[in-house]
């Protein structure tokens, strides 16, 4: 089973990051089954350090894009709606989705697996967040440009989430697409025949390469 080309674009091929979006209002309805889809993406134990915050009015729109680069902060007023994806650094204390095991234990105490594990995963989950939103017909602006203490002042205070990154949300205005850039066409697989030369080019794997390694297949970017 597999989805239909024409779902494969919808969400990665003919994505695109949005900019530009209708002036569609966008409500808590249409928002909550975008987490009903993403929660089920994979994360270790389980865990689910990601919040949201949802930011559907102009004054909660205004807040985040008062701790937003400038470029950005347009962005964010000129979108039906924003989002902030939070990590909970406390999210061990809730592992109850993962009865196999005492997990809570592999973190008390030790702040380095905490904060390593909040962050991949939280990321892990805004990626799930991106192609569930895409799924169901949303457009998004994943955005780094921010102030990460003044967002965790205004929207966290006092609490144990921490922002990991924010996006405007809503109905693409696909006409405002350009053109992706040429090296997509190079963003290639390597396949078996070339490993070890574009290993040693582009990885700088020099270790000798068996028989048994020409069936590895390298992903990558490689121009
Ligand atoms: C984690 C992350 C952070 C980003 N930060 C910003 C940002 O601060 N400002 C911005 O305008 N775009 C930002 N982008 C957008 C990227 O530049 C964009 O997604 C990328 O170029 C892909 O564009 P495409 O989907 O149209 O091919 C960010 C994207 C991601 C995934």
């Amino acid at each position: 089973m597999r989805l239909s080309d024409r779902d494969l674009d919808l969400i990665f091929r003919r994505a695109r990051t949005a900019n530009f979006y209708h002036r569609w209002e966008v409500t808590p309805e249409e928002v909550r089954p975008i987490w009903e889809l993403m929660k089920w993406g994979p994360t270790s134990a389980n865990c689910m350090p990601a919040r949201i915050v949802w930011c559907l009015s102009e004054d909660a729109k205004s807040r985040l894009a008062r701790c937003a680069s400038s470029a950005n902060a347009d962005k964010i007023m000129k979108a039906p709606a924003a989002a902030i994806l939070g990590m909970d650094l406390e999210f061990f204390n809730k592992l109850h989705l993962y009865p196999a095991t005492d997990a809570r234990s592999w973190f008390v105490g030790n702040e380095q697996v905490i904060r390593d594990t909040a962050l991949r995963n939280s990321s892990l989950q805004g990626a799930y967040l991106i192609i569930a939103a895409r799924s169901l017909g949303f457009g998004v602006g994943p955005m780094s440009g921010f102030d990460h203490a003044d967002v965790d002042q205004a929207f966290f205070s006092g609490t144990s989430v921490r922002s990991n990154f924010i996006m405007t949300l809503g109905h693409p205005d696909t006409a405002t697409h350009r053109p992706r850039g040429r090296g997509w066409s190079l963003a290639r697989q390597i396949k078996s025949y070339d490993l070890a030369r574009a290993a040693e080019r582009h990885f700088r794997i020099i270790a000798p390469m068996s028989a048994s390694a020409a069936c590895i297949l390298l992903s990558g970017y490689t121009p």
